[in-house]
């Protein structure tokens, strides 16, 4: 983020939810820089406050909504003040959000990224035909005044507070994105999704599947890579479908090898995998380029094949079992991850079993697990919500508690071994230490220069705990 210039209008976003929302996010701050406003990070410094919001759970819409009414006693203060809502929330409950919430400015859906700026003048233009001059703010509206007069000569304001409807068409040069290192890029190689899962709002939130093309995508990571990438993480929802809605031979298989073939380009990731789509050539591909790191996100969801076809999700436990077999046939050392839901309407103590089973069995070394909650508008919201919250609670306590042993299992088994990482930069816990990542998405926790970060290290594993690996830096 800019730190704010003197005569811009600034701009505080937050961002909850996925990684899809974190790219999005680059992605309007870039458009955000591009037109003239800065981008700060201090809620204080604030004309505007953007949230970049998230629906997949009942608790990711409770955190925004819980900010939102905070910061309603700030208007109360500041008339002038801005507040504009994107993604999910904004594309799934827009105008439901903008009625409940008066405070809110305007409303912008997934799809229409590209029209937030002018959002932004519009509303600001709004606030300040209505903001009363007093002793105390005269200089500060004097200043924003001047600001808006700056962008209004670029930048055409909308005045709908309401944007909103998937099928908006963009355009969107997403080659302006702002990312926080030049070492590490999110990419996005499709958006939307067509699998429909009965629990999940993500198809209506953010629309159908669409593959961008990948000469574009290519193009971007060639300038990356140029740039200083080293390490790229290609994002969708359902990666392993890629190109299904594009003309050619535009698979998922040859996009990785393609973007294996970069100069520059040390790590490649990728995430989301669905079982379902899993190929054979996938997997001999990710087996025979260094360059793919041997980490895969690979979503069970359930242990229980009557909850699985609940659920949607087009396979059994039996075949998700065969698959990650295969995988680990062609990629011995492949660290597993995966997301589970529990309490899915009509999970019964034997469906849960079975989930626990699949879970020893495979042994993740990482796992997100979450209690089931119903989505406006989605296939399993008409089902009862019948597990009893206390179910859930010890249902997601049980997992947590096995995915805690197996990670430690994960992490000790690297004790005593020399692992390479490629620095991140200080520890969040202890900020006299450094934190990278290892190949295969393990967090690793050592001593070490800041000005490492950005760089391929090589240390030894001292000792593990389920959160970390320890290690000390090689002569
Ligand atoms: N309730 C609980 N968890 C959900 N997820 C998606 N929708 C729901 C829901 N309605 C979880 C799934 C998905 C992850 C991103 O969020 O496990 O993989
Ligand atoms: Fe949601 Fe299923 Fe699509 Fe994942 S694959 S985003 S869980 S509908």
């Amino acid at each position: 983020m800019s730190s704010a210039s003197a005569d811009s209008v600034r701009v505080h976003l937050r961002t909850y939810g996925c990684q899809m929302n974190v790219l999005d996010s680059q992605i309007i701050t870039g458009l955000l820089e591009t037109a003239g406003f800065s981008v700060v990070e201090d809620e204080a410094e604030a004309d505007a406050f953007l949230f970049n919001t998230c629906s997949v759970r009942d608790l990711s819409e409770r955190k925004v909504l819980g900010k939102l009414g905070q910061l309603r006693h700030a208007r109360a203060r500041r008339p002038e003040l801005v507040f504009g809502v994107c993604g999910c929330m904004a594309e799934l409950s827009g105008e439901r959000l903008l009625h409940k919430n008066p405070h809110v400015d305007f409303v912008c859906g997934t799809n229409c990224r590209s029209h937030i700026p002018s959002l932004l003048v519009g509303a600001l233009q709004r606030r300040l035909d209505i903001a009363h001059v007093t002793r105390h703010n005269a200089c500060h509206l004097e200043r924003l005044r001047g600001a808006l007069a700056s962008l209004l000569a670029r930048i055409p304001p909308i005045e709908t507070n309401c944007l909103i409807g998937t099928a908006i068409p963009e355009g969107l040069d997403e080659r302006v994105a702002r990312r926080p290192h030049p070492w590490h890029a999110y990419v996005e190689i499709m958006r939307g999704c067509s699998n429909f899962c009965s629990y999940c709002v993500v198809p209506y939130a953010r629309g159908p599947e669409v593959s961008r093309p990948m000469d574009e995508i290519l193009r971007e990571l060639e300038q990356l890579a140029a740039a200083g990438c080293v390490e790229v993480t290609l994002l969708g929802q359902n990666v392993n479908s890629y190109g299904r809605d594009l003309e050619g031979r535009s698979r998922f298989a040859l996009l990785l090898r393609r973007v294996s073939e970069i100069p520059g380009i040390r790590w490649v990731r990728f995430l989301t995998s669905n079982p379902y789509d899993i190929s054979e050539e996938l997997v001999e591909t990710v087996a025979s380029s260094p360059k793919i790191c041997h980490q895969i996100h690979f979503p069970l969801q359930s242990g229980s094949d009557r909850i699985l076809r609940a659920m949607n999700r087009k396979y059994t436990c039996a075949e998700y079992l065969e698959k990650v077999a295969r995988i680990r046939s062609a990629v011995p050392d492949m660290a597993f991850s995966s997301d589970f839901i529990v309490g899915f309407p009509g999970e019964t103590e034997e469906d849960f079993a079975a989930t626990y089973a699949a879970m020893e069995q495979v042994k993740f070394a990482n796992a997100f697990i979450f209690k089931y909650s119903a989505r406006r508008g989605t296939a399993a919201a008409a089902l009862p919500d019948d597990v009893p919250r206390h179910v859930k609670e010890a249902r997601h306590q049980a997992l947590l508690a096995l995915q805690s042993k197996h990670t430690l299992l994960a992490h000790e088994a690297h004790v005593g071994s020399h692992v390479e990482v490629l620095v991140e930069g200080p520890s969040k816990r202890n900020p006299e230490m450094l934190q990278g990542r290892t190949s295969r998405f393990f967090n690793v926790i050592f001593p070490g220069q800041s000005w490492w970060a950005g760089t391929f290290r090589t240390v030894r594993v001292t000792h593990a705990t389920p959160l970390a690996l320890y290690a000390e830096p090689t002569a």
